[in-house]
């Protein structure tokens, strides 16, 4: 179930900071432009981060000095780019995605700018993706961003939790849902997979959470930043 849109006038206004702000602070360049417009052309949605979350992203990784990057959601590669633009240049990011077509799309775009040797996108369903890096037993990684299917968010978060380590973070989007999150009885399964998510966190002591609610070009939002703690 999609999103209720906001209000044309809130949503006016906050698209116009998003713009005000990207001016400021430089947001995109040819790469990340032809990435949005060969994602457009494919017909993809157009459900990316907006660039001032990608470069938010993109300055968390880092921050972190994250040599090995997680996500789970490839769309056209946007987000995927700006993560892996974040990486020196023997870092690795894998990245899940369900759809041939958008891994296709993204693929294309990540090496058009020449992140496509450090940025390594794997075709199927997020959980077998998750299974599968449990069973090579890969390296930790630094950072991890989910943003795929919202039902199986409590899932994501529970098996990237067995692939990171202490001082690891990681990065939740639609986390708000436009205040969405707040219906109990919500019938939708996206409202529900947030909630759930948040009840395990509210559980979980591994995790140090917290969550920043978004408005911009996306409407009302929310990112969450969890940072995974020393074992007991
Ligand atoms: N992170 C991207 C946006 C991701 S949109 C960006 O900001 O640029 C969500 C993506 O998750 C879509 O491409 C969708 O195909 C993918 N997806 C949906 N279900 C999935 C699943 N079960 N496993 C992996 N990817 C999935
Ligand atoms: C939508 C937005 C997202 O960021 C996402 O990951 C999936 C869907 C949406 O607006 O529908
Ligand atoms: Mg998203």
């Amino acid at each position: 179930m999609a999103q209720r849109p906001s209000a044309p006038e809130e949503l006016r206004r906050w698209s116009d900071v998003d713009a005000f702000i990207g001016a400021m602070v430089q947001v995109t360049d040819a790469d990340l432009e032809a990435a949005l417009a060969d994602s457009r052309a494919a017909g993809l949605p157009e459900i990316q981060v907006s660039p001032l979350q990608g470069k938010f992203l993109h300055l968390l990784a880092r921050l972190r000095g994250a040599r090995r990057i997680l996500e789970l959601g490839t769309l056209g590669g946007y987000s995927t780019l700006w993560l892996a633009r974040a990486l020196p240049p023997d870092g690795h990011l894998v990245s899940l995605e369900l759809s041939p077509e958008h891994a296709r799309v993204a693929r294309a775009n990540l090496a058009r700018a020449g992140m496509g040797g450090r940025a390594e996108i794997r075709i199927g369903p997020a959980l077998e993706g998750l299974e599968r890096l449990r069973s090579e037993t890969v390296a930790p990684f630094d950072l991890v961003f989910i943003d795929a299917d919202k039902p199986r968010y409590p899932e994501y978060l529970e098996r990237v939790l067995g692939l990171t380590r202490p001082g690891s973070a990681i990065v939740v989007d639609n986390v708000a849902r436009r205040g969405d999150i707040l219906e109990e009885a919500s019938p939708d399964p996206n409202v529900q997979g947030v909630r759930r998510m948040y009840e395990m966190i509210a559980r979980d002591r591994r995790l140090s959470a917290t969550a920043l609610q978004t408005v911009g070009v996306k409407g009302h939002d929310g990112f969450l930043l969890a940072v995974v703690l020393e074992g007991p």
